[in-house]
């Protein structure tokens, strides 16, 4: 997402000043670390299992003085509920799209919220980009399945095409040779992209549990 983005949601999500903070793959948890920010109060526990992006998410802490307020493990084994669940493209981490809204129900506290963010289909896409991302549900298909499994969507933001780009570019850009000058494996993601641009759909949704 970009930057204003993630603004954005942080502003909304700590408007109900969460005192704890599950993230659900949190890669280097900048969305975590944003939102530990905007909370004083806030304690975060992140869950990852690739130690690198654990280490980086530790060393972006340290510099923002917010290391001393997180904790992280490489699975949920023993997870406690929390105020706010984040699971931002990570439902794989858990299971299957279903298994994970189920999952993460008990793992949010009575009046907490979930952030799930999560791929559909916004367009027809090209039958090889369909092979690479599989089966995906519509907008309103996702809505509905989410709702059958006893959660109330709160928000709903679909990613921009400024989201995407951010997201996409930049990721890419871990490829650069050097300043400018990318890689043949960067050119490569970035046509294959380019082709997915607007099919290809990504929704955060804040969620509520219907039983409280
Ligand atoms: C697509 S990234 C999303 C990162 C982050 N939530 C974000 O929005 O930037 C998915 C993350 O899940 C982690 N992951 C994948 N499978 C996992 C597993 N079985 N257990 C723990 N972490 C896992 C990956 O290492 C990766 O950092």
């Amino acid at each position: 997402m970009s930057g204003e983005t993630a603004d954005r949601l942080v502003a909304e999500v700590s408007a109900h000043q969460p005192s704890s903070v599950l993230d659900i793959g949190c890669g280097w948890a900048e969305l975590l670390l944003r939102i530990l920010r905007a909370c004083p109060g806030a304690v975060g526990h992140g869950i990852d299992h690739e130690h690198r992006h654990i280490e980086r998410a530790r060393q972006n802490a340290k510099q923002r003085s917010l290391l001393d307020r997180l904790s992280f493990a490489t699975t949920l084994a023993d997870c406690e509920p929390h105020d706010l669940v984040l699971c931002v493209g990570s439902e794989h981490v858990i299971g299957s799209r279903s298994e994970a809204l189920r999952s993460i129900r008990p793992l949010v506290r009575p009046g907490g919220r979930a952030v799930f963010g999560t791929l559909f289909w916004q367009e027809q896409p090209l039958p090889h980009v369909l092979e690479d991302f599989g089966e995906l549900p519509e907008l309103e298909q996702l809505i509905s399945q989410i709702v059958d499994l006893d959660w109330i969507v709160e928000r709903r933001s679909v990613a921009s095409f400024s989201d995407w780009d951010t997201f996409e570019y930049g990721f890419a850009a871990d490829w650069e040779v050097e300043p400018g000058r990318i890689s043949d494996q960067a050119a490569k993601y970035r046509a294959a992209y380019l082709e997915r641009r607007g099919v290809l759909g990504f929704v955060n949704l804040t969620l509520t549990r219907s039983d409280g």
